[in-house]
Order: C-alpha cells, then sequence, then structure tokens
C-alpha cells in the first residue's frame, strides 16, 4: 500500500478544485486579468486594517472567546438590524474562521456519516466538497437554465427528499450563476423543510450584492423562531477581506454550545486582532459596502453588454452576486476552452465543469473589478469569441 492509499477513503475522494486547477496554471502571468476567483482587486480599506494593527500592538494575541468576542457578536446584531430589519441578540452568533469554516460547522451541526444534504447546482464546488468530507452525500437538485437566465422548480427539491435528508443547502444569490431566490422560492423551500423537518443551511453571503434593491430576499425575512435555520456568512465579499479567513453563523441560541464545541475542536476560536478588524467592518464600513457594490454593478454591466452584442454569448446580467455564467457559442470543453483563453487573452476565467451538475456547458467570470479592467478583458474576451 502507498503512502497515499493509506490515507482516509474521505480524504482521497476529495477533488482537487477545478478553479484552482486554472489559477495554479495561469497565476502571475504578466497582463493576467483574473476573472477566475470570486474576490475584487481592492485591497481591504485603512479603517478595517487599522483596527486589527491597533490590536495586535494592544497586545490582543492570546486566546479567546470560542463564540467571538462579545463586541463583535454585537456589532454583527447590529448589522442584521440595519440591513435585515431583524432583531437578533448577540446570542445569535457566532464567530468563524472564513465562510468555509462556517459552512463545515453548519454541516457537520447538522448531518451524520451516510445522511443526505440536498443543495442546489450548479454550485460553489466546496459546498459539495465540504458535505462529502463529513461523510454525508450531497443530492444535487438542478436550477434550469431558461433564455439565459435561472429558474428554480421547488418541486425537483421535493423529489430529492428521501428518509436520509437531513438539510437544505440553499445558496442565494448564488456563486457561480447569480440566480437569486424570490421570496415565493423562500417561503416555498422553508415550506418543505417544515413539512419534511429539515434543516436549511442558508448561504446568504452574497445577500447584499443584488442589483434589483438593497439586498436579496432573506429566510431572515420569513423565519419563525422555531424554525431550523443555519446560516453560514463571511466577511470576505462586502469587505474586500478575502484573506482574513473571518466568517460568521447566525444559529438559534440553543444550539449554542454545539457551536462552541465545533468551534473549539477545529480552530478553537476565531484570532482576535482580526477579530477586532471585523468590529471595524461592520460598524465603519457601509459606505465602503455600498460602493463595492456600485462598482460591481457597473463593472456587471460592462461585461455582459459586451460579451452580450457578440450574440455567441447566452446570458442574462446576473440579478446577484459577483459572476457572470457564460454558455459560449463554439464552445464544447469549457475547461479546454479555459486554458486556451487565458493563453491566449490572458483573461483567467473559471471552467463551469468546476461547478457541477449543470455547470458543464459554461465559464464563469468575477465582475468584482475596476470598470476599466473590466471593459479591457471583455475586449478581449469578444475578439476571441469572434475567432471562434
Ligand atoms: C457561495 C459561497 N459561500 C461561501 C464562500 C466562503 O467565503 P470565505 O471562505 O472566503 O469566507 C464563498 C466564497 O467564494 C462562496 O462563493
Amino acid at each position: 500500500m502507498t503512502l497515499k492509499e493509506s490515507l482516509s477513503a474521505r480524504a482521497l475522494a476529495a477533488p482537487q478544485s477545478g478553479i484552482v486547477e486554472l489559477v495554479n496554471y495561469a497565476r502571475g502571468r504578466q497582463g493576467l486579468i483574473p476573472l477566475w476567483a470570486g474576490e475584487g482587486d481592492l485591497p481591504s480599506p485603512d479603517f478595517i486594517n487599522r483596527a486589527t494593527k491597533d490590536a495586535l500592538d494592544a497586545g490582543e494575541t492570546f486566546y479567546t472567546w470560542q463564540r467571538g468576542l462579545p463586541e463583535l457578536r454585537q456589532a454583527l446584531s447590529r448589522y442584521y438590524q440595519r440591513h435585515f430589519g431583524v432583531e437578533r441578540p448577540f446570542e445569535h452568533f457566532f464567530a468563524t474562521s472564513s465562510g468555509m469554516h462556517a459552512i463545515n460547522l453548519c454541516v457537520q451541526a447538522v448531518a451524520s456519516p451516510g445522511d443526505e444534504i440536498v443543495y442546489l447546482t450548479p454550485s460553489w464546488p466546496n459546498i459539495v466538497a465540504a458535505v462529502g468530507i463529513s461523510g454525508a452525500n450531497p443530492v444535487p437538485v438542478e436550477v434550469d437554465y431558461v433564455n439565459g437566465g435561472w429558474s428554480l422548480d421547488v418541486t425537483k427539491i421535493e423529489k430529492a427528499i428521501t428518509p436520509r435528508t437531513r438539510a437544505l443547502f440553499i445558496n442565494t444569490p448564488s456563486n457561480p450563476t447569480g440566480w437569486t431566490a424570490t421570496q415565493d422560492d423562500l417561503q416555498a423551500i422553508l415550506a418543505l423543510a417544515r413539512k419534511h423537518g429539515l434543516w436549511i443551511i442558508a448561504d446568504e453571503i452574497y445577500a447584499l450584492y443584488y442589483y434589483h434593491g438593497a439586498r436579496a430576499p432573506s429566510f431572515m425575512d420569513i423565519q419563525a423562531p422555531e424554525d431550523r435555520i443555519l446560516y453560514a456568512n463571511s466577511f470576505s465579499k462586502n469587505w474586500s477581506m478575502t484573506g482574513w479567513r473571518v466568517g460568521w453563523i447566525v444559529a438559534p441560541p440553543e444550539i449554542g454550545q454545539v457551536l462552541e464545541n465545533l468551534i473549539q475542536y477545529s480552530s478553537s476560536g476565531l484570532t482576535p486582532f482580526m477579530q477586532r478588524g471585523a468590529i471595524a467592518a461592520l460598524e465603519q464600513g457601509d459606505e465602503f459596502v455600498r460602493s463595492n457594490i456600485e462598482r460591481a454593478r457597473t463593472s456587471r454591466d460592462i461585461l455582459c453588454d459586451a460579451l452580450i452584442a457578440t450574440n455567441r454569448v447566452q446570458t442574462r446580467k446576473p440579478d446577484g452576486a459577483l459572476y457572470a455564467f457564460l454558455k459560449i457559442d463554439g464552445i464544447d470543453d469549457p475547461r479546454a476552452a479555459a486554458f486556451d483563453i487565458v493563453d491566449k487573452t490572458l483573461v483567467g476565467l473559471a471552467p463551469g465543469t468546476a461547478f457541477g451538475p449543470g455547470g458543464g456547458a459554461f465559464l464563469r467570470a468575477c465582475f468584482l473589478r475596476d470598470p476599466k479592467q473590466i471593459t479591457e478583458a471583455a475586449g478581449r474576451l469578444a475578439e476571441y469569441i469572434a475567432k471562434l
């Protein structure tokens, strides 16, 4: 038995990220415009960095509260009051070491090995992998691609539910499609969860990246106190903090001790000096978030208008999130095409094959960048497409 063969089946089954594969291939090339990862080009703002530097200077370098600093949890409570109009006392909030960590903990909290978690696809691959590594089985339900847009037939979710189903994982607005659940979709999904006694894991990390109003419809709008909903969220996208690896969970306080234990045995708490930066983001960052989202909207329009004008790209402007998910006439193998496109145009796209069932025909472009750079990228892509 080789060293590798002696590893656990679950570890061996975890797939290489189809996005990172491409990033590793072309990272750092001169003139590259990287639209492959889900992050923007702006560094974290000064007021956030300063709060963290001050905390380091003040010696905040010790073990800390497993659920997060009380001040951070209070700041999260106020954030939900401002943006979602809901009263959630600080006991509902748990600081985590990234959104990815939050997802892992939510999955571990509700599913045992052999259980099933239903999720919507095309999907950010890390969601599916997190379920698989936990020992649970991810069960896909495809969101339908209709006339360049995406729509969910909720009856498909009910058909996917079995006696082993423990949770519905709902990411809205969606990475990679931009599909955004309507209030009716959310009501129908919640009704299913209530009927079958299921948890909902709501990944609403892109809730504020919504292009038809202040924020996307949320389970927060319709949740009753007894509903079983866990929210996995992150500081990454709103405040340009992807490299920080800080996130949070919103959960019923009754399960607080269980979540605290899962935090204890996975990270033993979020770094205290980074929590100070996170508090600054929440307390002083609304204007930064607003301008970040406006910039995303401008760049979304530039990219989508230019590509739609080629008449060879089937896409509608996404309702939410940061991505254009593109079906390009003449491209049958998006993985090979992503390598070819980066070689010939120096624009980095993520192949749809990385996003599971329903995604294989597409390429994903993240548009959270300087509109000038997006104009340049759109021009290079349009030229490439014209030659297909
Ligand atoms: C849908 C979704 N959920 C969660 C995350 C996690 O974000 P992070 O681990 O950077 O906090 C991402 C990041 O791309 C995402 O797209």
